[in-house]
């Protein structure tokens, strides 16, 4: 098949600019869920694997369909995961990315992807106040100064930050495996990617020590130094304490400053996930909700959530160099070079051994309308969902657990019944309606309906519409 790819790539363009005028104008439903063999039907999958697209024709009709068959994030009723909706034109360095195919893992690879990264850790580096008097320009990684790299999302991070704990206080571990006394605390609500990661680590699960948390799942510092001299009164050794800057559930922050304390005090690692909160670090107005996050040893900050980038790309941020460079002691002759070669590689410090284009993408979306409009946006975001709160609360028919530090809600429509059954058959409900995405998640072992509003194109009118949509829907359940 002979195709012309700048009139193919314009005409895919022009589908995708109608896609989402369709979805921003509601014209389309926010997502319709069909089952997989259909889809897979009507995009001919079988037929083009074996013979290939046809024609340019053929291609643009793969495309029409498979964007039938996906989530409208666009759509302002959209409000469902920490998925943002990407700007416009956020696609473009995916393209060329997909299109030249430079990773950025090697300098030599890719120079002006790994230029970027580089860039963006030092723009990052800066919004903690870790830049010192270098320069945005300045690449070199230096032992005693803060580092860090772009990595393939927030659970690679936090392994990554792990890794590098458990080979600060165990660098040991790498050849001989873990001792057996090796502990890490932190809130019971951390994100499942941190257990995840104590196993894959081969700590177990079981290592780590849950400290208790209030009404709504935030951490209780009070009982830190407690827990703390039990395990030090059994021979344990806390590889780290962590702290969810936000919960994934409810978007609440526990209290960074007084954690970074304790750890200071007794020497400890202090991991903060800031996967979906760190951006508050972009807001003149909201950064106060991450005080104290400069007191961290390790970050990770996921750009795909806030920061309006398509997913991946997270960073990984350390204090000190030395533990960004201690976390994996491998070399692999073809690939980990020593001083002589221009740039910087990021590759020996990375779980991925190739990755894309990560910096790119992330410096593209704040090129594409300068560092303030990303600041504005998380400030909207925030205001809107204090602005949902406010509603509900007035409306004796929800419960509202809290008022929202950041842009997820947890609430519960309690007018028929406040069974965790009932509000998972509200939220199907809903979704299968096509009209509103929403989540729902569990906090203290209760069942809650979930927003997430990332959506630039949501407002209260929206939200509004979605209170109108769940009394509907929940009265046609309620009398089934
Ligand atoms: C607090 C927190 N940490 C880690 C992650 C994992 O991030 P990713 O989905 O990029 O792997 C998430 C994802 O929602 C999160 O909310």
């Amino acid at each position: 098949m002979k195709v012309k790819t700048q009139k193919t790539i314009a005409d895919v363009g022009r589908i995708l600019e109608n896609h989402i005028n369709d979805s921003v104008n509601k014209k389309t439903s926010t997502l319709n869920q069909r089952v997989p063999e259909l889809i897979a039907k009507k995009l001919k999958l079988k037929e083009r694997l074996k013979l290939g697209f046809k024609s340019s024709e053929d291609i643009l009709d793969f495309v029409t369909n498979y964007l039938d068959n996906t989530n409208h994030l666009n759509h302002p009723h959209y409000m469902g995961h920490q998925v943002p909706v990407p700007h416009d034109l956020a696609g473009i360095p995916e393209l060329i990315h997909g299109t030249i195919n430079n990773p950025s893992s090697l300098y030599e690879m890719g120079p002006a992807g790994s230029t970027c990264e580089g860039f963006m850790i030092n723009w990052m580096l800066d919004k903690l106040g870790w830049l010192e008097d270098r320069d945005y320009y300045d690449f070199k990684f230096e032992m005693g100064h803060p580092s860090g790299v772009l990595t393939h999302g927030g659970s690679v991070a936090n392994l990554t930050a792990l890794t590098a704990a458990r080979s600060s206080i165990s660098p040991d571990s790498w050849n001989y495996g873990n001792p057996s006394d090796l502990v890490v605390m932190g809130s019971a609500s951390a994100h499942y990617s941190i257990l995840r990661s104590l196993s894959i680590l081969g700590l177990g699960k079981k290592s780590f020590v849950p400290i208790p948390v209030d009404e709504n799942e935030i951490i209780d510092v009070s009982k830190l130094e407690p827990i703390y001299k039990k395990l030090i009164a059994q021979g344990k050794k806390v590889m780290c304490l962590i702290a969810n800057a936000c919960a994934t559930s409810t978007g609440l922050f526990d209290p960074i400053d007084l954690m970074g304390d304790f750890c200071e005090k007794n020497n400890i690692w202090f991991h903060v996930d800031g996967a979906h909160g760190a951006a508050a670090l972009v807001s003149n107005k909201n950064k106060k909700l991450v005080k104290g996050i400069e007191k961290a040893t390790s970050l990770i900050w996921d750009a795909h959530k806030m920061m309006r980038v398509p997913a991946l790309c997270t960073a990984v941020i350390f204090k000190d160099f030395k533990y960004q460079a201690g976390a994996f002691q491998q070399k692999g002759s073809y690939v980990f070079h020593n001083n002589e070669v221009v740039g910087m590689d990021s590759m020996a410090y990375t779980i991925e051994c190739t990755k894309s284009a990560l910096g790119t993408k992330l410096f593209w979306a704040f090129a594409i309308e300068g560092e303030k409009a990303i600041e504005c946006f998380i400030d909207y975001t925030f205001d809107l969902c204090n602005n949902f709160y406010d509603i509900l609360i007035k409306d004796s028919d929800f419960e509202v657990p809290y008022r929202p530090q950041s842009n997820i809600l947890c609430f519960k429509y309690i007018k028929f019944s406040k069974e965790d059954e009932f509000q998972l058959k509200l939220r199907y409900q809903i979704i299968n309606n096509k009209y509103f995405y929403i989540t729902s998640c569990e906090m203290n072992g209760i069942r809650y309906l979930r927003v997430v509003l990332l959506n630039p194109s949501t407002n209260v009118g929206h939200l509004k519409e979605l209170i109108i949509e769940i009394k509907k829907i929940a009265n046609i359940l309620a009398n089934k």
